[in-house]
Order: C-alpha cells, then sequence, then structure tokens
C-alpha cells in the first residue's frame, strides 16, 4: 500500500447538474426532493468508502435556473438527515457568507458535527449571482473583492465561537450542582469590519473540533482564501494540465502562508461514464451528449456571467465581448470561457456546447478511468476527486467497477480508518484556542 490515499466525495446533486439530465429514460425528474433517493445514493458511496457527500447550494433561482436549483433541499436539512442513516461517510454543505450571520453558520455546523457524531464539512461560499441580494433584503450585491473580505472576517468569527467551549468545559456534576465549569466557557468578542458577534456560541464544541473547511476559490483572492484556510478545496479541473498547474500553484501559496501542503486536499471534479466495455462506455457517453440541448447551453454558460441573456447575440457569430459581464459574477469560470473563445475562435453556439457537454478525460471501462485517476493522482494534479453523476446510476457503475481496482492498486480504502471526516481526511483536530491559551498563561 502508497500511504497516500485518494480522497473520494460525491456530490448529491438530485437530478443532475445539466439542464437535460432529468430528461433521461432512467432519471428520476423528482429526484432532487426525494429523500429516498438521496438515502440511496448515501447508502451506495458509504458502501464504496467515499470521505464524504456534499451538498452545493446557491440563493438565488429565475425560471430559467437548471432543474435541480429550482427545487432542492436546504444543505444542512437534507445533511442532518442524512446522518442518521450513514456511520462514516463525511457529510459536506455549502452556505454562503454573504448572505449569512456567523452565529447561525457555527451553530448550525456544530449541531451537524454533533448529530453526525464528528462527519461535517462547510463548503465556504461567496454566492457569484447578483440576485441573490434582493432575497436578502440588500441593497446591493457585494463586489468580488468584498466578497472574499467578508468571507475571511465570517469564517474566523465562526471559528472562534467554535471555541467558545472548552473540551472539559462541560462538568455534568450532579453532585455539586454545577452544569458547567463558567471558566472554561469564553465569549468572543468580535467587532470587525462586517461582523459584530459577543459569543459564547450555544452548543458545546464538536466531535471534530471543528467541522472540516472546504471551500473552491479559482480567482487571484479565491485562491489566497483558500491556501489559507480550506483543509479541503473544489476545482474545475478542465484538463490535466490546468489541474496541475492549479496544484501546485495551491500548494505554493499554503505553503507561504506557512502551513502543510500535505494537509490540504485539491479535489478537481469527476464526471466519469464508466461502461462494461469500450462500446458501451461510448454509447453511454453519447447519451449524456445527446441531453445537452443548445438553448439549456447557453443558458448554462450565462450563469458564470451573472445570468446575462446570451439569446440577443446571433449564435454562429464570434463569441460575444461580455466579459465585464464575469468580472464580479464567477470570475474565474467566466475568464476561462473568454479565454478558451478567443483562442480557438469559437462561435457563440459551439463555446455553449463545448462547456456543457462532459468531457471525455474520464470516460472508458474501469480499468481505463481507473487509470485516469491514478494518472491525475500520481502526476501530481489531484489528492482526490469529487464525483459528479453524469448519468442515472453512474455512481453505482463507479462503486462496482472503479473503486476495487484503485482498492487493488492501494490507492484506495477498503475500510474506513476513522470514525470522523477529520480523520480519514488525515486532518488533527485543531486544538482549542482558549485552551491554548491557558496553557501558554500557565507555562
Ligand atoms: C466542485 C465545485 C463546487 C462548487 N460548489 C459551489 C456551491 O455549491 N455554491 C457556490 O456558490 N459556488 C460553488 N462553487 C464555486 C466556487 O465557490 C467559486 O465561486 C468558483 O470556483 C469561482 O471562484 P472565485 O470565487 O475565486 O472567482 C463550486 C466550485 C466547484 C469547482
Amino acid at each position: 500500500m502508497s500511504d497516500r490515499q485518494l480522497k473520494l466525495g460525491f456530490i448529491l446533486h438530485g437530478v443532475g447538474p445539466g439542464w437535460g439530465d432529468w430528461r433521461h429514460p432512467d432519471a428520476n425528474p423528482r429526484a432532487s426532493t426525494d429523500i429516498d433517493f438521496y438515502l440511496r445514493q448515501a447508502k451506495v458511496a458509504e458502501a464504496a468508502r467515499f470521505d464524504f457527500l456534499f451538498v452545493a447550494d446557491s440563493v438565488h433561482i429565475t425560471e430559467k435556473s437548471s432543474p435541480h436549483y429550482l427545487n432542492r433541499f436546504e444543505p444542512l436539512t437534507i445533511l442532518s438527515a442524512l446522518a442518521t442513516h450513514t456511520r462514516h461517510i463525511g457529510l459536506v454543505g455549502t452556505l454562503t457568507v454573504s448572505y449569512s450571520e456567523p452565529y447561525t453558520v457555527a451553530r448550525q455546523f456544530a449541531s451537524l458535527d454533533h448529530i453526525s457524531r464528528g462527519r461535517a464539512g462547510w463548503n465556504v461560499v461567496t454566492s457569484w449571482l447578483s440576485g441573490s441580494a434582493e432575497n436578502y433584503g440588500k441593497p446591493v450585491h457585494p463586489p468580488h473583492e468584498v466578497r472574499y473580505r467578508i468571507a475571511a472576517e465570517h469564517l474566523q468569527t465562526v471559528r472562534g465561537l467554535w471555541d467558545s467551549y472548552e473540551d472539559d468545559a462541560l462538568v455534568h456534576d450532579k453532585a455539586s450542582g454545577r452544569f458547567i465549569d463558567p471558566g472554561k466557557l469564553h465569549a468572543l468578542h468580535h467587532k470587525g469590519e462586517f461582523f459584530s458577534v459577543r459569543g459564547p456560541l450555544n452548543i458545546a464544541r464538536s466531535p471534530q473540533g471543528q467541522p472540516v473547511i472546504f471551500q473552491a476559490g479559482a480567482s487571484e483572492e479565491g485562491r489566497n482564501f483558500a491556501a489559507r484556510h480550506a483543509e479541503a478545496i473544489f476545482t474545475e479541473g478542465a484538463s490535466f494540465d490546468g489541474a496541475k498547474a492549479y496544484y501546485d500553484d495551491i500548494k505554493a501559496r499554503a505553503a507561504a502562508f506557512g502551513r502543510d501542503p500535505a494537509r490540504l486536499a485539491v479535489l478537481p471534479a469527476l464526471r466519469a461514464i464508466v461502461g462494461r466495455t469500450e462500446q458501451d462506455a461510448e454509447r453511454l457517453y453519447g447519451e449524456a451528449v445527446g441531453l445537452v440541448r443548445v438553448e439549456d447551453a447557453l443558458v448554462a454558460l450565462a450563469r458564470a456571467f451573472n445570468e446575462h441573456d446570451l439569446s440577443q447575440y446571433p449564435l454562429d457569430g464570434p463569441f460575444p465581448d461580455i466579459a465585464a459581464h464575469g468580472a464580479q459574477s464567477n470570475r474565474s469560470t467566466s475568464e476561462r470561457i473568454v479565454a478558451a473563445a478567443r483562442a480557438e475562435q469559437l462561435t457563440l453556439r459551439q463555446a455553449a456546447l463545448r462547456f456543457a457537454s462532459p468531457r471525455r478525460e474520464f470516460v472508458g471501462t474501469g480499468a481505463q478511468v481507473a487509470d485516469a485517476i491514478e494518472r491525475w493522482f500520481d502526476g501530481g494534479a489531484a489528492d482526490g476527486f469529487i464525483f459528479f453523476e453524469t448519468l442515472p446510476y453512474q455512481l453505482e457503475a463507479f462503486a462496482a467497477e472503479v473503486v476495487p481496482i484503485l482498492q487493488e492498486r492501494g490507492l484506495f480504502r477498503r475500510e474506513y480508518e476513522h470514525a470522523t471526516l477529520r480523520g480519514n481526511l488525515g486532518l488533527a483536530v485543531p486544538e482549542n484556542r482558549n485552551t491554548a491559551a491557558r496553557r501558554r498563561q500557565a507555562a
């Protein structure tokens, strides 16, 4: 067995990430709000020893949003339900710093960590759709840079709140009547640019000490935020070279911030299509491509450009000059699209179809997909992956055809090593800052 092991997450995505996925003959069009659908997927992923389940989120829709976005569960709610039906798999939920209060967020994730006995993770996002502001009574959506300043202060506040109770603060001494040791309960007294929180938090420190921090920054600000604070990082990983460059960059930034880069997992998206034979995989790939309609691909493309209306441009004309709409939205993805369209002189139709169609990198038999995964892992482009189901039952196919090969090759666990997500990801429990301060004072 090599000692470096793959980390695998599975995104619970209901009817699927694409606009047309729900139309597949085997798709359950009600999957996004079907608890039984998620329970089945959670059990399959746990039996395959995945590190964690992941629930993405956003807080703004229009009638053109993708089917899953139109009708889906709030992440912490569905993860709490799944926590009581699973024992080992991590539970990672998305929550936006731009439209939430640190005190509430700290409570929610600490609660999930207690409910799951140490399996909670928070995907810290800043929200890139400006319409989100209108759902929270805010006059404007904060610009990109400001969102990352908010994120830094928000996260710092949440982490401070998670340390409100020292580990042995709850004494439960029936004889003396002391429920807590008040000296081991600490108010945060945070007053910053965006948040003011006195504390303490009204829930004890959770089994992982602190839930695991996930992030997916890709812009300059986003990368610095991720490299400084995240313990696992999602990235689109559009190609091996692109993923490798991102990986090297993030690890170098983390080292420059004084962190051990090995304690920071970089997880590109894995949209595998696994067939029993090569022909079977090709047939499945054709099915996935066949679900992409150009009008949906246009709407999908527009998302990175703050839902700018692309129907006003000629489909077969040159790619329009829309970069400015992306700069304050999903900056990095919009820049990647514009760069590719310019470099390859793509028409709007070609660009839309390109970015909405599944990639070919991980299409094949179980052995072929395992080979590609190994190439990325050994080649220093990934510490693991976040698996997206491109077609119905691909999770089952991956679990049956790919996972055993990865296990055989010593790349992936056969059994969970630890009881917590932190443990399985090879991350230490952070020391409570108040306990550390007491220790320093005593010394
Ligand atoms: C696999 C993956 C999952 C993501 N999930 C979410 C999500 O659930 N909600 C969200 O608002 N953004 C999500 N993002 C977007 C990132 O949070 C981030 O905004 C994006 O990568 C652009 O980077 P930037 O903010 O540095 O410009 C995700 C990105 C990736 C690669």
